[in-house]
């Protein structure tokens, strides 16, 4: 069975989707926020995990490319296939990019080019609001150092309704994230 690291940083609902598919022995995941659910999530499939938060780092006298070489060397030990952002709110530099042992993909809350960076949902949510977006969707990409970009390995349009409210349509966007992820961690894996 390949092997896959995820990084998370919140609730894990893809982490959890990840692990109910049984694509791949899930041989780490690693949080930046010792409040994440997800670790408990993790846990609970008796999956490895590892809490490795910026600030304390930062705190400690460590630089971000330090962070970043460490976070590396963990998850190259526990050598992925493949490894795998969902939810990981921490843009990667090259001292994590160019070091990492497998292709490195994730998971963004917008369609390409669209609402990069953090509370992508809302923030179409907003533009749909003020008529300047129709929908919004999904898209997993490989991670370059520019924040949400990078080569697209699949998307899916998520249609916004007039009696959405913002609960509404972050759930059925989570919903099609589960979906995306692991169609495209399952062709990734078998290619
Ligand atoms: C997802 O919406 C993902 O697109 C974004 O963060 C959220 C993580 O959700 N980057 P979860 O932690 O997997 O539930």
């Amino acid at each position: 069975m390949k092997r896959i690291v995820v990084l998370i940083s919140g609730g894990g609902s893809n982490l959890q989707a990840l692990i109910d598919a049984r694509l791949a022995e899930i041989a780490l995941v690693v949080s930046n926020r010792a409040d994440a659910f997800g670790l408990e999530r993790a846990r609970k499939a008796g999956i490895a995990t590892l809490l490795l938060p910026l600030k304390q780092w930062l705190a400690a006298g460590g630089t971000r490319d330090g962070y970043d070489a460490d976070v590396a060397k963990h998850v190259t030990a526990a050598r992925p296939d493949l490894i795998v952002l969902a939810g990981w709110m921490h843009v990667f530099g090259p001292a994590f990019l160019d070091v990492a042992p497998a292709k490195v993909i994730n998971l963004h809350p917008a369609l390409p080019g669209q609402f990069p960076g953090a509370r992508g949902i809302e923030r179409a949510f907003e533009a749909y609001k003020r008529g300047e977006v129709a929908q919004t969707g999904i898209m997993v990409h490989e991670v370059i150092p520019e924040v949400d970009a990078g080569p697209v390995l699949g998307t899916a349009a998520v249609p916004i309704w007039l009696t959405d409210d913002l609960d509404a349509l972050s759930s059925r966007m989570h919903t099609a994230e589960h979906k995306l992820l692991v169609e495209v961690v399952r062709r990734i894996l078998s290619a």
